[in-house]
């Protein structure tokens, strides 16, 4: 574990627009910098970063965070590679990691040089097989995207590396998972007589390989073992060369094969990522939602592709965000998209990508199909089915279309479908759907906390309503900085805090009310006093009619002495306040 206090001095020393700066040029815009989102694809600029929160936000997409929520998103790496860069650029180090003592950073450092040295080597034996070469032109695969993706070829033969590398028998080589020793203590290659695909980060590295056999042979696939440098669940096959394409379509299309990626490139269709042999995790869709609007997934039109999708489906509910939409393009039972865009030409794949089946319909139709819909079993099955996939979908909007659509298939009412999905139900529950109660009190609230901390111990928590998100929010956050001491925390840090929580959305929407309407100073003691005064006034209102209520069911007999008392006291404030409206 890093410590809190070196993560928050970190995040104290760095300065955030200088940070941002060096990879995206931001132009001053009012109090905040502001550039084009590096995030999504847009042609004006709603990616506002504030100098004095030192936050980012991106009024177009929703990306939210600090400095090293910015370097994780931005080099797609994790939390503690993210540490590690700012620590470099603060000159300071980073205290000892116990839980992940593989990734020592000079390790990796070496990891990433024998990856770009093997890829190298790759490549230009690629020129030297002629067996290679016949091969990839077979498949269609020019000399200009052959360079592009860096394919290569591994020599058969035991130690085709050796020519490569001073020490073959250097451990680092087995680490990187180019060189294995067998049983007997014998080193040789792992990749022989192999076209090779090198796998690339964000950052532009060799991270990875994967190799496919020339012609048949099992596995047809070889791939990189994961490594300190990669991570299967997280990386995708072509995103590097995808970039541009991306941003340009303001789509990503994934498929599930490095040929898929290569012979849609070779079409003109550069937009195209592949995972690598696993499922689409929720980690790739938010990766790929950052660059683009829509996702399409493409997968192979046989059941493990038709399975995929589906997984495809569950591991993006819960990242999937009203500006955001996700598409389905089956293909033909038998088909890739390899072999569907050799055949139907570029245009034609082009239009099946436009046109594909939005995840709602598709989600409704894979689910209907299990499902007899002429019998009410089948229907009630039906809703029973989408539960858990409901209870998956963060954003109450998308969650509502759906609950409609089951509504219109499943006979039931809208009501009924959402009580047959009743959250309690649910494992991972979303935010309660409760209605929000006075929302124009309690946003204004979490904004004045979020501006300025310290006022959080001056909040009487228990002032706020029970069920409302907002107030659940409120004292998330008011306990993190109780929590944090006599020195209220400054939003990154807060941020740091809070990140992965229920309760990260809303602040993050909060500070970005902040970004362009923040409280005056000498106003804000004056605004959390009218707000907690307003606060006391519900709460007044709420036991009134708490009070009411049970007057109607039992009488005023029914009430104890101090609730008579209380009732009284209520109906006089009230008339004073009538008094003085008059
Ligand atoms: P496919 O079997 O669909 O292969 O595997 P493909 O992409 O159509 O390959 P070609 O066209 O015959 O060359 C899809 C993906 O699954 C992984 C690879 O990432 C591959 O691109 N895979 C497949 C493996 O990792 N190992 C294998 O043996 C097979
Ligand atoms: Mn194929």
């Amino acid at each position: 574990m890093i410590p809190d206090s070196f993560i928050q001095d970190l995040l104290y020393r760095v300065d955030l627009v200088d940070l941002i700066d060096g990879y995206v040029p931001l132009k001053k815009s009012g109090a905040n910098f502001a550039a084009c989102c590096p995030f999504h694809g847009e042609k004006s600029p709603s990616f506002t970063v504030s100098p004095s929160k030192q936050f980012y936000h991106c009024f177009g997409c929703g990306a939210h965070g600090n400095a090293i929520g910015f370097i994780m998103a931005y080099d797609g790496t994790g939390f503690i590679d993210a540490l590690r860069e700012l620590a470099a650029r603060c000159g300071l180090q980073l205290p000892d990691d116990h839980g992940r003592a593989p990734q020592h950073g000079p390790q990796r450092q070496a990891l990433a040089e024998s990856m770009a040295r093997a890829a190298k080597f790759y490549y230009e034996q690629l020129k030297r097989s002629s067996n290679a070469v016949r091969y990839l032109k077979e498949r269609g695969v020019s000399g200009e995207i052959a360079r592009r993706f860096g394919i290569g070829y591994a020599p058969a033969g035991g130690q085709g590396l050796a020519s490569a590398f001073a020490n073959y028998g250097d451990p680092e080589l087995q680490l990187a998972g180019l060189v294995i020793k067998n049983d007997e203590g014998r080193l040789y290659d792992r990749f022989r007589d192999r076209v090779m695909f090198p796998i690339v980060s964000q950052k532009g590295e060799v991270i990875a390989f994967g190799g496919r056999v020339l012609g048949t042979g099992e596995p047809k696939y070889l791939n990189s073992p994961e490594t300190p440098l990669f991570e299967k669940g997280r990386e995708l096959f072509g995103l590097p060369q995808a970039r541009t394409a991306i941003r340009d379509n303001d789509t990503v299309i994934v498929v599930e094969g490095y040929m898929d990626v290569v012979a849609l490139a070779q079409h003109g269709i550069g937009n195209a990522v592949a995972t690598l042999g696993t499922a689409t995790t929720p980690m790739h869709v938010q990766k790929l939602l950052r660059q683009a609007d829509r996702v399409v997934f493409c997968f192979d039109g046989d059941a493990a592709g038709r399975k995929a999708a589906w997984r495809a489906l569950e591991n993006s509910l819960e990242v999937l965000s009203e500006q955001k939409s996700i598409g389905f393009a089956l293909l033909p039972e038998g088909d890739d998209p390899d072999s569907l865009v050799r055949q139907g030409g570029g245009e034609a794949f082009r239009r099946m990508i436009v046109e594909a089946t939005p995840l709602s319909d598709f989600l409704l139709r894979e689910l209907s199909s299990h499902c007899d819909l002429t019998s009410a079993e089948g229907r009630a099955r039906l809703v029973a089915d989408a539960r858990p996939l409901l209870g998956r979908m963060l954003s109450p909007l998308l969650r509502l279309q759906l609950v409609k659509r089951l509504a219109q298939s499943s006979g039931f009412s809208q009501a009924e479908v959402e009580r047959l999905c009743s959250l309690r139900a649910i494992a991972r529950p979303a935010p309660a759907r409760v209605p929000r109660q006075a929302p124009s009190l309690l946003r204004p609230l979490l904004r004045l906390l979020l501006q300025k901390p310290v006022l959080a111990s001056r909040l009487p928590l228990d002032l706020l309503p029970e069920h409302s998100t907002e107030a659940r929010a409120i004292r998330t956050l008011c306990a993190t900085i109780a929590a944090s001491g006599e020195h209220a925390l400054a939003y990154p840090a807060l941020l740091e805090k809070l990140r992965g929580s229920d309760d990260e959305g809303l602040l993050h929407d909060a500070a970005a009310e902040l970004m362009h309407q923040p409280f005056a100073e000498d106003e804000i003691d004056a605004e959390f006093g009218g707000a907690i005064a307003q606060l006391l006034e519900s709460e007044h209102r709420r036991a009134f009619a708490r009070l009411q209520d049970k007057i109607q069911k039992v009488g005023v007999g029914g009430l104890s002495d101090e609730e008579k008392r209380q009732y009284l006291q209520a109906l006089n404030a009230r008339g004073r306040a009538s008094q003085a409206k008059v």
